[in-house]
């Protein structure tokens, strides 16, 4: 029995989030929820839009599935990752069935680290116009590298590519490069390489299954990971996990979507495969690839799915879908 938090949070957001919960009453794993608020609809009740009570109910629960914020976002998610510090995106760039796509298969993860880098908020003026700090430190950059050789190995994956920037960012990305090379030593069975973050971008068109996992700091972390949503196709597919030490966060890489809110025209994948994520978390492999499984076989069919896939079908009729697949 897995204890989890569930933050609906805002807009469809919610809807998702109920799809998600009904496909996972057919998985063969206990869960124990803890619903939790946060988001825009919460703060005009309570006037604040991430309250203690939540954090520590994520802070109690083994994992927390996420739906989404509206305005709120930076205040709830942001705030969130460094709460818990949560200092690994997980996104990955996979080709499912039923989807537009400029490759027919394609599966790589892409492993950006959330704390620093250029992403630490110290900017300021000078006589001649601004300056950022971009800050990489060596226990930063050790820890996301082991996790993305962690996650290799626990997900069969066979490669790891530092992406940097060394070349001109001698100091802070040879830091980052350096680091990556020592953690690699421990992982002798795992194929290693590194790469410039502007070649790499090149090769996520021309020659994207050279990856498998890729291992990066913040800023070219979050360019590369929406070139691969690209890549992939569709806002409604993509899921997302923010994990740290002690607690991990999944959640759809979409927000709360006024103009779906309400209609049950949201596409329920991108929630469904955090739910995914969630589970390999968990260390539930066998139930997560049954659930993905679930998920491609109603993708493949295309009869029952939400519109932005070319059908009719409605967000619970499409989970509810995925849910009978999963019985059978
Ligand atoms: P959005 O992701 O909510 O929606 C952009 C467009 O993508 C939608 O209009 C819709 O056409 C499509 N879309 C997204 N999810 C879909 C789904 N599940 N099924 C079908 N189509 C889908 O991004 P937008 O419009 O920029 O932001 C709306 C609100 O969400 C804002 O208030 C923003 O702050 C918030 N937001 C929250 C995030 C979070 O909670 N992590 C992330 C991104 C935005
Ligand atoms: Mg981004």
């Amino acid at each position: 029995m897995y204890k989890i938090a569930v933050i609906p949070g805002d807009g469809i957001g919610k809807e998702v989030m109920d799809a998600t919960l009904h496909v996972l009453e057919a998985i063969n794993v206990e869960f124990d929820y803890t619903f939790a608020d946060a988001g825009d609809e919460y703060a005009k009740i309570s006037g604040v839009p991430l309250p203690k009570e939540t954090i520590d109910i994520v802070k109690n629960s083994k994992a927390c599935l996420f739906g989404a914020a509206g305005e709120s976002a930076a205040d709830v998610i942001v705030k969130m990752r460094q709460e818990l510090d949560l200092y690994v995106n997980l996104r990955p760039v996979k080709l499912y069935p039923g989807t537009k796509c400029l490759y027919d298969n394609l599966d790589f993860v892409i492993v950006r680290e959330n704390t620093e880098g250029m992403y630490i908020g110290q900017e300021e003026y000078t006589d001649e116009g601004a300056t950022a700090l971009r800050v990489i430190t060596k226990k930063a950059s050790d820890r996301i590298c082991k996790f993305a050789f962690e996650y290799a190995k626990k997900t069969n994956r066979s490669k790891v590519t530092a992406v940097h920037k060394a070349n001109v960012l001698k100091k802070t990305d040879g830091l980052f490069r350096d680091t990556f090379y020592e953690v690699a030593k421990n992982y002798p069975e795992i194929e290693t390489d590194d790469r410039y973050v502007d070649a790499t971008a090149m090769f996520f068109i021309t020659r994207p299954q050279m990856f498998d996992v890729i291992v990066t700091t913040n800023l070219f972390g979050d360019i590369l990971s929406d070139e691969g949503a690209g890549l992939v196709g569709g806002l409604g597919l993509i899921p997302s996990a923010n994990i740290g030490e002690k607690h991990g966060l999944f959640e759809p890489v979409h927000g709360s979507a006024p103009s779906h809110a309400g209609k049950g025209t949201a596409n329920p994948s991108a929630m469904i495969l955090s739910a995914v994520l969630m589970l390999e978390y968990l260390e539930e492999n066998n139930e997560a690839r049954r659930l993905e499984n679930a998920l491609i076989e109603v993708l493949k069919e295309g009869k029952v799915v939400t519109r932005d896939l070319e059908g009719t079908a409605s967000t619970m009729e499409m989970a509810n879908e995925v849910r009978k697949k999963l019985e059978n």
